[in-house]
């Protein structure tokens, strides 16, 4: 089989990533997918940056759209970030019938039904995997794994910065701002850092869970969101005192009448194992009727982390490129007569 032909559109903490792991693993990636998958193509405002991390691997562009209207690319990865550029080129990737590869949690939490939409009437695959906990496969998990249960609840540390701001307050007595500039530093934070420490990155990615554990729509809008910038130093201290451990816990909870979606600041018990996730380190558990609870532990954020997430998902599409659209549709996601009708309710 030829192999898959992958446009990277942004190529910074995790395009880099993918660039690097795809290279380095190869064979193995090959051997998986039945096929190769090699980057043909790269956008970044940063050409030079790209020139050092891809070197002549990859014809190098400045204009995202060039990656997009080349007929040789199979598989638009988009790395870019946010809900502007990367919406707009989400949306005329699908148009120009590519299959889709995205991080980008904000996006989809915001704009998730339209581009889900655009993606069914074209029959090609939105995935993201990487969008939620990094590199845990917890997206799969829900979808694939935990198919056979009716979920019942979904909660987790899901924002690496601040889990790594709330360990490292609390044991080297560090400032807010050293730490926040630490986790800049290590790649973990986005691009703007409010949407981390004010809890709306965790939201996103509950907003999404919660999409895929109930079939519902995502509704960003309707999400509980707070973070943890009211949160001192002797707030933490005083919960170990009292033996709690502070998290930011993103929640999804099926009730008789609706979903809770909700983001914020948690009492957890110290004795229990998810009070003692520590560092940019995310879990995730999920209640099924028939499983019980599970966890799922990882790295949420950072260069190969995220990117293990994003080649999953070329594989997965690797494996169905040459497949009807009709056997695509486990991985189309959020099937509109599949959809529950359930509220989210207000908090
Ligand atoms: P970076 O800022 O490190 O990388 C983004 C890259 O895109 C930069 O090199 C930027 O160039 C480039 N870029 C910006 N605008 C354009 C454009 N119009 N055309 C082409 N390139 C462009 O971000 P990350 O890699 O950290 O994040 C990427 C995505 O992954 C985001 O959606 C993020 O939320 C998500 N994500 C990140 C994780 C992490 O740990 N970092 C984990 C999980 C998801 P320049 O710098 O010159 O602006
Ligand atoms: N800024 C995010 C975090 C990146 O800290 O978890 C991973 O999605």
């Amino acid at each position: 089989l030829r192999p898959v032909r992958v446009g990277l559109l942004g190529i910074g903490t995790v395009g880099g990533g993918t660039f690097t792991v795809l290279k380095r693993n190869q064979e193995e990636i090959r051997r998986r997918a039945g096929r190769g998958i090699e980057v043909t193509m790269v956008a970044d405002l940063n050409t030079a940056l790209a020139q050092q991390v891809v070197g002549d691997a990859a014809q190098i562009v400045s204009d995202a759209r060039a990656v997009i209207a080349n007929p040789d690319v199979d598989v638009v990865v988009e790395l870019i970030g946010g809900y502007g550029i990367a919406k707009a080129l989400v949306l005329e990737a699908i148009a120009a019938g590519k299959h889709v590869v995205t991080a980008n949690k904000a996006l989809l939490a915001v704009h998730g039904t339209e581009i889900f939409a655009a993606a069914r009437a074209k029959g090609v695959i939105v995935a993201f995997e990487a969008a939620v906990a990094g590199g845990i496969p917890i997206i799969k998990a829900l979808r694939e794994g935990l198919t056979a249960n009716q979920i019942q609840w979904v909660a987790g540390i899901i924002n690496g910065t601040t889990n790594f701001i709330l360990s490292e307050m609390r044991d080297k007595g560090l400032d807010f701002d050293v730490v926040l500039k630490e986790a800049q530093r290590l790649g973990y934070a986005e691009a703007d850092p409010t949407f981390d420490i004010e809890g709306v990155d965790a939201a996103h990615k509950a907003t999404l869970l919660s999409a895929i554990a109930f079939g519902i729509p995502v509704q960003f809008d309707k999400a509980h969101v707070e973070g943890i910038t009211q949160l001192s130093a002797t707030d933490i201290k005083y919960a170990e005192q009292l033996g709690y451990r502070i998290k930011l816990l993103g929640i999804a909870r099926r009730r008789d009448n609706g979903v809770e979606l909700r983001t914020h600041p948690t009492l957890v018990p110290m004795r229990r194992l998810i009070a003692n996730v520590e560092g940019a380190m995310n879990a995730v558990l999920v209640q099924g009727d028939a499983v019980g609870t599970t966890m799922y532990y990882g790295k949420g954020a950072g260069s190969e982390p995220t990117a293990s997430a994003v080649v999953a998902d070329l594989v997965d599409i690797a494996r169905l490129l040459d497949a009807a659209p009709a056997a695509r549709v486990p991985y189309l996601a959020f099937q509109p007569d599949e959809m529950s009708t359930l509220p989210i309710l207000p908090l």
